[in-house]
């Protein structure tokens, strides 16, 4: 079973609280990392201004995670998802590979929501 497996135990079920959304920079992400057992699920949310989304923490290069150090998912400019390990950058909103070796493919989506102040899985 990969990351991406949607029946991965790990992953939190709907309506589970991950952060307030004043956590998020508005030009910033945050990783998170859920463990059952053997299993693992890594994801993380992005917000641009009042949008959030959420993606599975697997690139679609190589399939490894995209940040080498915490809750590092953006370039510096803050306008764009950079994967660490090849250079690959994605636009945040939709996940598109818009750079690098993975150009077309897409991030996972592990849709997520606002709901009064909180981000939560959805
Ligand atoms: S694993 Fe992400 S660019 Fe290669």
């Amino acid at each position: 079973m990969n990351r991406e497996d949607p029946d991965n135990p790990a992953r939190p079920p709907a309506g589970t609280t991950l952060c307030a959304l004043a956590e998020l920079p508005e030009r910033g992400a945050k990783g998170f990392r859920f463990r059952v057992d053997r299993f693992l699920f890594a994801g993380f949310v992005v917000r641009q201004g009042a949008e959030v989304r959420g993606y599975v923490d697997s690139c679609p290069h190589n399939g490894w995670p995209l940040a080498v150090m915490d809750d590092r998912y953006m370039t510096r400019e803050g306008d764009r998802i950079i994967c660490a390990a090849h250079g690959a950058v994605f636009t945040p909103l939709d996940g598109v590979c818009v750079g690098g070796p993975c150009g077309g493919d897409r991030l996972t989506a592990w849709p997520v929501a606002v709901l009064g102040g909180d981000v939560v899985t959805a």
